[in-house]
């Protein structure tokens, strides 16, 4: 298994990972435009030649980042890919030199596991909300949790 910066061509791969989820309302839907402008965010795994999870790295401020569209493919959940892509992403994030790391999520206890606590939604950048949730189908009825991790 090896995580790897795509490129373009990657977009595929990345929208084939996030299919069933985005179907179920789990993950927001992204447009090929939209993945290529963040092209740089993201990150694949790759099990040999098979993608098998994805996520991104969003940049808010000089200090905050946001863990977006982690995924593993249902066949590969359980072997430890997700916690690879999010320790992936923070050391990203560390060394490029963001304080904290913020995600929207239903997986409370995996990000916990991960070093993430809760905090209350309200605390969430209005940002997020005005270019983000607004797209979502469950606006503003969310229950999705809010956590961060300080790095
Ligand atoms: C959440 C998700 C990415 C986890 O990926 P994964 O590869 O299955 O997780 P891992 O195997 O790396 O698990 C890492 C640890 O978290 C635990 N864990 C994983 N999913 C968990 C869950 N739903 N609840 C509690 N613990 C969980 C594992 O048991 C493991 O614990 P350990 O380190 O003590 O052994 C995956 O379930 C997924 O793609 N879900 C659907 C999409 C989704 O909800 N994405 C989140 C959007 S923010």
């Amino acid at each position: 298994m090896k995580i790897i910066k795509p490129t373009l061509s990657e977009i595929i791969d990345i929208q084939t990972i996030l299919k069933p989820y985005v179907d179920e309302g789990i993950i927001l839907y992204r447009d090929e435009d939209e993945i290529a402008t963040n092209i740089r965010s993201y990150v694949i795994a790759y099990d040999e030649h098979i993608p098998v999870g994805v996520a991104a790295l969003h940049i808010f401020s000089p200090f905050l980042g946001e863990i977006r569209s982690l995924a593993v493919s249902k066949d590969y959940q359980g072997k430890g890919i997700g916690k690879k892509i999010i320790n992936s992403l923070l050391k990203e994030a560390k060394n490029i030199g963001l304080k904290e790391v913020l995600v929207l999520t239903y997986q409370k206890e995996f990000f916990e596991k991960m070093g993430f606590r809760e905090i209350p939604k309200e605390s969430i950048p209005d940002k997020k909300i005005w270019a983000d949730c607004i797209k979502c189908k469950f606006f503003p009825n969310c229950n999705e949790i809010a956590l961060i991790i300080s790095l």
